[in-house]
């Protein structure tokens, strides 16, 4: 496994690769790596020859009072877990090799960003488009792959490769979840006693909107946000339906931790 500390590092890693005639798969990540990404990883590999992982805490996708400084990091742990997936090339960027220029030029998530998550993090999806469209710039993938946990990210990410007239092709990897059903995520670390069995209802609650009638949503919406808070949530940003995509999505506010998950509509 090449380990790539700089983008020089990276070029030359991927000159080799593309210099051998093989294709690259990416995944993204932000590290703190569980069961979920080696998912994707595994996913990336049955699409190309060489799976190459960045690690990065991208810090224009948070705002000045979100947890970019408290964020799980681990990347040594991370590296050990990568090697067990066959991934053949890391990249873990520094701040310069991203933003050389500071933060100030940005690329603008389209209209898949509007609405849902950007009604509670509005700088969220510039931050994503930027570092991602970045990254796509450095590594030159064939494929990138992303988690169908971040739906609405997905969905802002395919936009912008398809405006940026971009041949990489992207692929959503189903979302990983634990043997109750709560989705997997790196902020989970930040879930300690009883949170865990509260935050494991948020997707018995989509499930119940995601298999009723039609005319059945709007009661049972109103019923599982009842539900999340006499499960402990504190504030529910969002648990809404968004028809173009055929989805339920949820965000809810467990303590400290924000969660969100959303789930196919199956009636
Ligand atoms: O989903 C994530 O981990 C991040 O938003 C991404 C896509 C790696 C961009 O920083």
């Amino acid at each position: 496994m090449i380990i790539a500390r700089s983008l020089e590092e990276l070029q030359s890693a991927v000159d080799a690769i593309k210099a051998g005639g093989k294709t690259v798969g990416f995944v993204p990540t932000m590290g703190a790596l569980h069961d979920g990404h080696l998912g994707l990883m595994k996913l990336a590999a049955s699409k190309a020859d060489v799976v190459s992982v960045s690690i990065y805490v991208n810090p224009t996708q948070f705002a000045p009072n979100e947890d970019f400084d408290s964020y799980p990091r681990d990347v040594d742990g991370d590296l050990a877990k990568l090697q067990t997936v066959g991934v053949g090339l890391v990249y873990l960027p520094r701040t310069e090799d991203m933003y050389p220029n500071g933060t100030e030029i940005t690329v603008k998530a389209g209209r898949a960003a509007q609405g849902l998550e950007s009604d509670f993090r509005p700088h969220f999806f510039d931050g994503v488009a930027t570092v991602v469209h970045r990254l796509f710039m450095q590594m030159r993938p064939d494929v990138a792959v992303f988690g169908e946990k971040d739906y609405q990210q997905l969905q802002v990410i395919k936009e912008m490769t398809e405006a940026e007239n971009l041949t990489i092709e992207i692929i959503g990897g189903e979302t990983a979840r634990d043997a109750e059903g709560l989705a997997l995520s790196s902020r989970n670390a930040y879930l300690f006693g009883t949170e865990i069995a509260s935050a494991r209802i948020l997707n018995r609650v989509l499930r119940d909107v995601a298999t009723v009638n039609e005319n059945e949503r709007a009661a049972t919406i109103e019923n599982g946000i009842r539900k999340l808070k006499d499960a402990g949530f504190d504030k529910i940003d969002y648990l809404t339906i968004k028809p173009e995509w055929d989805r339920v999505l949820v965000a809810a506010w467990l303590g400290k931790t924000r969660l969100i998950d959303n789930m196919a509509l199956s009636a």
